[in-house]
C-alpha cells in the first residue's frame, strides 16, 4: 500500500515558506492577540536559501507606519495580528494536554490540501498515540477556498484556522496564531514543535529526544543560526527595514522549518509580541529576538536537519526533521523510518 501511495502523481505545492520580506501596511488595525498584556513584534524567516522565490513587493511596502504626529514609526505586531481560531478544535488536546507528551502543529496554507494529507497519510500517524497530539495552522483562507478546507476538516478534524488573512508576508502571525491556540487549548502539555507542511518530522527520535531533556525549561531547540546579518537591499527576498529592526545583527535564532519549544515559553512569547514591531521573518522574531528578550534558550540540535538530506534509511532514522519534502517523498521517507533490514551503526 505504502508503495501504491508513493507512486500517486501529485506533487504537493511547495510549502515551506522563505521568510518573507516586510509587515504589511500598518493600514490594518487588528484585535490584539490574547489578553491585553504587551506583545511584540515577531519576525522571523526562516532563511532557507532553498526556499522558493516568492518575491515579496510587502518587504518594502512593510514600511514604516506614518505617526499622528508625521514621525515614522514601525509597525507593531498588535496592530496586525486578529487573535482567535475561526474552528479551535479543543478535543485535539484532551484534558487540555495533561495526558500528552508532545504536541506538533503544522503550519499550512490553505492551498496546500496535498501536503497535509501526505502528513497524515505518513508521519501522521503517531498522533494516535495517546501521548502525541497534531494539528494543522492556517492563517483565514481565501472565500474561495472556504468549502474545500471546511470539508477537509469534517473528514479530519485537524485544521485550525485562525483569523489573520494568510499570507506569506503574515507567517509570523500564523506562527503567534499556534501559540495562542496552544495557550488556550493546551496549556498543560509540556513541549510543542512548530512545523511546516513540507517537512518530515521523525516522531519516536523526537519523543526520545524530549525525553532525554524532559527537566528543561525555557528552551527552544532546532537549528540555530547565530550572527546572521539583517539584509538591508530592498531587492532582497530578506529586506528588513531599519524601523523593524534596527539591530546589526540578528539575535541567535532557531530556524523555521522545525523548533521544539517548552511549553512555560508559550505564553511569555504570546504576551511579548503584541508591543514588538512586526517582522516578517517568523523565525527571527519568534526565536530571536523574543527570545532572546525573555531569557528562552537557543539550543542547537544536530538531529534537526531542517534541510533537505539524502534519504538513506540511517539518516532518516537518526534525525528528527528534514525539510524541503514534496508529496512523494514523504512516502519515501515514511518507509525508510520504517525499514527494519538496514542495519545502522547505534
Ligand atoms: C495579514 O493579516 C492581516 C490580518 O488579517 C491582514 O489585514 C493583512 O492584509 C494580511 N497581510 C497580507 C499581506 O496578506
Ligand atoms: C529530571 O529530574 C529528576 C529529579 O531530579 C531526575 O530524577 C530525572 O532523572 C531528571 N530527568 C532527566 C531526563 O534529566
Amino acid at each position: 500500500l505504502l508503495l501504491l501511495l508513493a507512486r500517486l502523481p501529485p506533487p504537493a505545492p511547495s510549502p515551506h515558506p522563505a521568510p518573507l520580506p516586510a509587515a504589511a501596511p500598518a493600514a490594518n488595525r487588528t484585535t490584539a492577540p490574547v489578553s491585553s498584556t504587551t506583545r511584540r513584534p515577531t519576525a522571523s524567516s526562516s532563511k532557507a536559501p532553498e526556499a522558493p522565490p516568492h518575491t515579496d513587493k510587502a518587504a518594502a511596502a512593510a514600511g514604516p507606519a506614518v505617526g499622528a504626529a508625521g514621525g515614522a514609526r514601525p509597525v507593531l505586531t498588535r496592530e496586525l495580528y486578529v487573535a482567535g481560531h475561526e474552528t479551535p478544535h479543543p478535543e485535539l488536546c484532551p484534558a487540555l494536554g495533561a495526558r500528552l507528551r508532545l504536541v506538533l502543529l503544522v503550519t499550512s496554507a490553505p492551498a496546500h490540501r496535498a501536503a497535509r494529507d501526505a502528513i497524515r497519510l505518513t508521519w501522521g500517524h503517531f498522533a494516535q498515540r495517546s501521548d502525541v497530539a497534531l494539528g494543522f495552522v492556517l492563517g483565514a483562507p481565501p472565500a474561495a477556498l472556504r468549502p474545500a478546507i471546511a470539508a477537509e476538516d469534517a473528514l479530519y478534524g485537524d485544521v485550525i484556522v485562525g483569523r489573520s488573512v494568510d499570507s506569506y508576508s503574515n507567517l509570523t502571525l500564523k506562527t503567534l496564531s499556534m501559540l495562542e491556540w496552544m495557550d488556550s487549548y493546551c496549556p498543560r502539555a509540556p513541549r510543542l514543535l512548530k512545523t511546516d507542511d513540507d517537512m518530515f518530522i521523525n516522531v519516536p527520535r523526537l519523543l526520545q529526544f524530549a525525553a532525554a531533556r524532559a527537566n528543561e525549561t525555557m528552551t527552544i531547540w532546532g537549528k540555530v543560526v547565530r550572527r546572521s546579518l539583517p539584509k538591508r537591499t530592498t531587492r532582497s527576498k530578506y529586506y528588513v527595514p531599519p524601523l523593524q529592526f534596527p539591530g546589526k545583527v540578528f539575535p541567535d535564532f532557531a530556524t523555521g522549518p522545525a523548533y521544539l519549544l517548552t511549553a512555560d515559553a508559550v505564553r511569555p512569547l504570546l504576551v511579548a509580541a503584541p508591543g514588538t514591531p512586526y517582522l516578517r521573518l517568523e523565525d527571527v522574531f519568534v526565536t530571536g529576538l523574543l527570545a532572546q528578550r525573555l531569557g528562552v534558550r537557543r539550543r542547537a540540535a544536530a538531529e534537526f536537519y531542517n534541510k533537505k538530506v539524502a534519504p538513506h534509511p540511517c539518516a532518516v532514522q537518526r534525525g528528527v526533521a528534514i525539510h524541503m519534502v514534496r508529496y512523494h517523498e514523504q512516502f519515501d521517507l515514511w518507509r525508510k523510518l520504517l525499514d527494519g533490514k538496514t542495519k545502522c551503526a547505534s
